[in-house]
């Protein structure tokens, strides 16, 4: 056992929160800083004999050196075995997959999502529980308390691990196995959907584009497009993880995944196009010629279920974040299923799908999944589009004007003003939230108000109450226009405007979104007065 001093270094600006720590590479490259996060980890967690932790990490610069950091800590802390995925790899679905196959009691996951990568990029780091899913924030909330008085990094004295060859080795009296980042996850797909009917599509001639924007998605996506349903080779394009992506943002929405959307619009067009990012939970599905909003998916998805062997038993109910669109509850209305509208973020659906409460959940954010793992899940979107396009015959299009024309279409956009001072963010949400009171009743901009109020969600689980999770402004038909700050920004504040508005009328779904959703964006204006208080005349990123 090896004891080194070190400085403590608590997370100061940036808390540990569920979807852990993510900084510059150079901050967690400061001596100390990496082992200070695990050690005040391990120090919160029960004693670790006989049991195993999971740890991966998608690919960015400084996973590796991360990586053997850890392996000889965990060695420290007693756990009987560490899987690893190989080269120190794992996508964060694969990680809560790993995690439920094999009852371990937690995982590390060495990601900052879809935020760029490399020697100037960002690093990031999170804990997983024994469900598969982020760890609350009564563990992340102790974590944090820890950090301030660490003083004694637990290690071991120990070179390098090899973590390029499948096997076992000890690290001390530690089982360090090091497995096929895909085996356990391919497995879990072939129990949900149907692989025979998807390989006949592709052997029909069916033409898919996954970009993996140089990210973890590129072996699961290769090994299970072209490996296992035999879809032709370079059907997955920037398969090969990176360390810096390639100078990619591995955000998959249409500004940043510009060349897939490209494609799909061009003259030989493919049937499908789709990405994922950083660490492949997150997922955006393009038809020819025809860009789908991810809560137009969700919708999609909960409406096709029962045609999918992994859901036909039925769909207890379905989750979304409340800025997602209202597409979602209208089908599940249909369905005669409860709807969950949770606050943004994914660990408001760990609860209700550990109760057994819900089947399906997404948002807005190109993240959508299901209770098979307690993460988001890009690839598995991907699977679900396909099954059901192979069983229903139909195209991506058709499939969304169909729930459009069954139940209307939810218009919708987001407006990001990015890198504003928190200053004039908390002054914009602080104006805007002293008029809420004066609002119903009120026309404003041409739209008159229905209600207005800060969302507040009471878990019906654990009956926790959150508040004060963005502001609301509705019109009668369930229009809106939502106001929140970002919580995952690395560089001053963002303000996020999510605009719906309900088109039940099908000669008018071919408007232009802009144009459809102009008054409520001139509503947005009049109650916030975005321009002034951002001091930006429009937004950074529309998506
Ligand atoms: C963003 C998304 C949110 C998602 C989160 C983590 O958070 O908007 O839906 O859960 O990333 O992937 P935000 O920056 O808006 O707080
Ligand atoms: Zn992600």
């Amino acid at each position: 056992m090896l004891t080194i001093r070190t400085p403590s270094h608590p997370f100061k600006d940036q808390r540990p929160g569920t979807s852990g720590l993510r900084k510059k590479v150079a901050v967690f490259q400061q001596p100390g800083y990496l082992e200070n996060f695990v050690q005040a980890l391990f120090d919160v967690l029960p004693d670790a004999a006989g049991q195993t932790l999971v740890l991966g990490g998608d690919g960015r610069f400084y996973n590796r050196v991360a990586t053997q950091i850890i392996l000889r800590m965990a060695a420290a802390k007693g756990y009987a075995r560490v899987l690893v995925g190989q080269g120190g790899i794992l996508s964060t679905p694969a990680v809560s997959a790993v995690i439920r196959h094999h009852g371990a009691s937690g995982g590390i996951v060495l990601s900052a999502s879809h935020n760029p990568g490399g020697p100037e990029g960002d690093f990031g780091i999170k804990y997983n529980i024994a469900n598969g899913g982020p760890a609350p924030e009564k563990i992340t909330e102790a974590m944090f308390e820890r950090s301030k008085t660490v003083s004694e990094i637990h290690s071991i004295d120990s070179p390098d691990i090899a973590l390029d060859a499948l096997g076992t080795i000890y690290l001390g009296r530690m089982e360090v196995t090091v497995i096929d980042p895909v085996a356990i996850y391919l497995d879990l797909m072939q129990k949900l959907f149907d692989f025979n009917g998807m390989r006949k599509l592709f052997a029909s001639g069916f033409r898919l584009r996954f970009d993996a924007m140089h990210a973890v998605g590129g072996p699961y996506a290769k090994a299970v497009l072209e490996g296992a349903l035999g879809a032709p080779p370079g059907t997955v394009v920037n398969a090969i993880p990176l360390e810096d992506f390639g100078g990619l943002h591995p955000d998959p929405n249409p500004v940043n995944a510009e060349d897939l959307v490209h494609h799909l619009f061009a003259v030989d067009a493919p049937d499908m196009g789709a990405a994922s990012d950083g660490d492949a939970d997150r997922n955006m599905v393009v038809g020819r010629r025809f860009v789908v909003s991810p809560s137009d998916s969700l919708a999609v998805l909960l409406a096709h279920a029962h045609r999918v062997p992994g859901y036909r038993g039925g769909i207890s109910g379905v989750a979304r974040s409340m800025p997602t669109s209202q597409a979602v509850d209208k089908v599940a209305k249909a369905m005669g299923i409860p709807c969950y509208e949770t606050p943004t973020g994914w660990k408001f659906f760990g609860n209700l799908m550990d109760a057994g409460l819900v089947s399906l959940c997404g948002e807005e954010s190109y993240g959508t999944g299901s209770n098979h793992i307690r993460e988001k899940d890009g690839l598995w979107a991907v699977l679900f589009w396909l099954n059901l396009i192979a069983v229903t015959g139909e195209s991506v299009e058709a499939l969304v004007r169909a729930m459009w024309k069954e139940h209307g279409r939810c218009v919708y956009s987001r407006h990001d003003y990015e890198g504003i001072s928190l200053s004039s963010a908390d002054a914009l949400m602080r104006d805007l939230r002293a008029s809420l009171h004066s609002l119903p009743g009120k026309s404003l901009a041409g739209c008159s108000i229905d209600f207005a109020d800060d969302f507040s969600y009471t878990d019906p689980v654990d009956g926790s109450v959150s508040e004060r999770q963005g502001v609301r402004i509705v019109l009668k038909d369930g229009s809106r226009a939502v106001f929140r700050l970002s919580g995952t920004g690395t560089d001053g504040a963002t303000l996020r405007l999510y605009l719906e508005r309900f088109e039940p009328d099908i000669s008018r779904h071919d408007l232009p979104a802009e144009e459809a959703l102009a008054p409520l964006a001139a509503l947005a204006e009049a109650a916030a007065n975005v321009r002034l208080q951002t001091g930006m005349d429009c937004p950074s990123v529309t998506t």
